[in-house]
């Protein structure tokens, strides 16, 4: 590779935080124009050395190259002047502001007297808009826009500012099939404009789709970069673990008990409609779906979350009416929620503060909490989750990403509950652990317990549910048994139409 194709590269990148080693002499190149992966287990070091380039971090030692010279921002904001942004799951916009406010904040346009010239600001996003060829009102106000649309205006905000690079942070996590299509179309096209995009995710399959080669970092080291094209999903994910990964769904058989949960007729104006379905003590419920179909209200509303307008449910086979989620705690419900970050965790506490919260009124006696079964059983936890931490002690807002979701799933996986609601139990968390997670599904299903499951995983929700229901607009568009469901089969039936087939493999 001559020198000329290179655009930003790294040499012996290293950062030490307190107690992590999270890169470790970290070498490699990016070309001009490509579309570059970057995939690693949780923790593995992807976002703290994304967090490097753009000067949100700054490296304990080694150079980071960008067009031949080295650089050293100091801030998101320096990167980004000089051509290198980033988009993370958590955006950067002012939800008040217009799109068009937010695209030009910081770098308005002004007429001589230094006066903000919105007319030129407006006319410049609307121009951006249809570059992109994408429908927004460049009027509108950002809180009112869904994911997607944020992230659009995010790309247009660093076109704005002529990003020669676009780093985007597990970009599709949040968004629906088509928005994910309407993302790598994006993706396409600033490449054909020369622009190179680096890609971080934890969907090996998205991949293959959108990128041209693809490095892996393990445990912060730099294992090694490939053309996509030239490798299997299966070698990828050997040079993420480290192993061979074979067992990729350890599914046990079930032996379904009396019935635990029925919901009869539930309605939620414009939410959801007559929804009906029954389950039983031993069995997992898969929920699919494409993302805005009800699947996640569902669950909030069987949770006490969302009130609602007709529609009985019984839990094991006595009517019960859940306002809150104290109440449906009460009657052993438990829910682990899409957004974990915002509703599942206390970023200021430990790992161990974290995992022992909801045991806490188990192991406490007479008020005096027992601090060693509480380390014992938090210990187990990181370990069987494979936890990334330094210590039980460390503050969860240093874990990565995937690291804060599985202390949420720990949390609930260490409490003893009756019903499982899980909304999408494994986004955001690398092959490895998803499979140590459906362990723990197992686990909880042999201890007697029912699990109704929300996922947009179809080779996982085919592969762990007993059944599966299938929604769509909010309405049950059927269910399907264990021996009926395909990935055809729930796709007919999540879209309505066959040709629109999701991503699936
Ligand atoms: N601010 C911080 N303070 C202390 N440790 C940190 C901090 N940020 C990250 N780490 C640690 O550095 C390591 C790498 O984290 P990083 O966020 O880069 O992982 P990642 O590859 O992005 O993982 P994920 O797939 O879970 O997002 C982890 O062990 C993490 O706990
Ligand atoms: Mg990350």
């Amino acid at each position: 590779m001559g020198e000329d194709d290179v655009i930003l590269k790294f040499e012996n990148v290293t950062k030490r935080f307190p107690g992590v080693l999270a890169l470790d002499n970290v070498s490699f190149a990016i070309r001009k124009g490509e579309v570059h992966a970057l995939v690693g287990e949780n923790g593995a070091g992807k976002s703290t050395l994304i967090k490097i380039v753009t000067g949100v971090y700054q490296k304990t030692s080694g150079e980071v190259i960008f067009d031949g010279k080295p650089v050293h921002f100091l801030t998101p904001h320096e990167a980004l002047r000089n051509g290198i942004a980033a988009i993370y799951q958590e955006f950067n916009l002012i939800p008040a502001l217009t799109v068009a406010e937010n695209i030009f904040m910081g770098h308005h346009f002004t007429r001589r007297n230094f006066i903000v010239d919105w007319g030129k600001m407006r006319e410049e996003a609307r121009k951006l808009m249809e570059f992109l060829d994408v429908d927004i009102d460049v009027d509108a106000q950002v809180r009112d826009l869904g994911v997607a649309k944020k992230q659009v205006v995010e790309i247009a905000k660093a076109l704005s500012l002529n990003a020669r690079v676009l780093i985007m942070d597990e970009p599709t996590a949040t968004l629906a099939q088509k928005e994910i299509e309407g993302l790598f179309r994006i993706i396409r096209f600033l490449k054909g404009k020369g622009v190179t995009v680096i890609y971080i995710s934890h969907r090996l399959e998205e991949i293959y789709e959108v990128c041209d080669r693809v490095t892996v970092l393990r445990d912060g080291r730099y294992v090694g970069t490939r053309n996509v094209k030239e490798i299997k999903v299966d070698e990828i994910i050997r040079m993420m673990v480290g192993r061979e990964v074979v067992e990729k769904f350890p599914r046990v058989a079930h032996h379904a008990g009396e019935e635990v949960l029925r919901v009869e007729n539930l309605t939620r104006h414009g939410v959801l409609e007559n929804i009906s379905f029954s389950v039983r003590k031993g069995e997992i419920l898969g929920i699919a779906g494409m993302v805005g179909s009800g699947r996640t209200e569902l669950l909030r509303a069987i949770y006490g979350l969302d009130p609602i307008d007709a529609g009985k449910i019984y839990v094991k086979g006595k009517e019960v009416h859940i306002h809150s989620p104290l109440e449906a705690i009460n009657h052993g419900i438990a829910l682990l929620p899409e957004e974990r970050k915002t509703q599942g965790l206390v970023l200021l506490l430990s790992v161990l503060d974290n995992l022992g919260l909801p045991l806490l009124p188990s192991l406490s006696n007479r008020g005096f909490v027992d601090d060693k079964k509480l380390t014992a059983v938090a210990q187990d936890m990181v370990e069987h989750m494979n936890i990334k931490t330094p210590s039980l002690l460390q503050k969860t807002m240093y874990l990565s990403g995937g690291n804060q979701q599985k202390v949420v799933l720990g949390k609930w996986f260490a409490r003893n509950c009756d019903i499982y609601l899980f909304d999408e139990p494994t986004r955001g968390i690398d092959v490895g652990a998803k499979i140590e997670i459906y362990h723990l599904m197992n686990k909880l299903i042999e201890r007697g317990s029912t699990i109704v499951m929300v996922s947009s995983e179809l080779p996982e929700i085919l592969a762990m549910s007993d059944r599966i229901l299938v929604m769509r607009e909010g309405k049950v568009m059927g269910e399907l048994t264990r021996e009926e469901a395909t990935k055809e089969a729930i796709l007919q039936l999540a879209l309505g139409r066959r040709e629109e087939y999701a991503r699936v493999e």
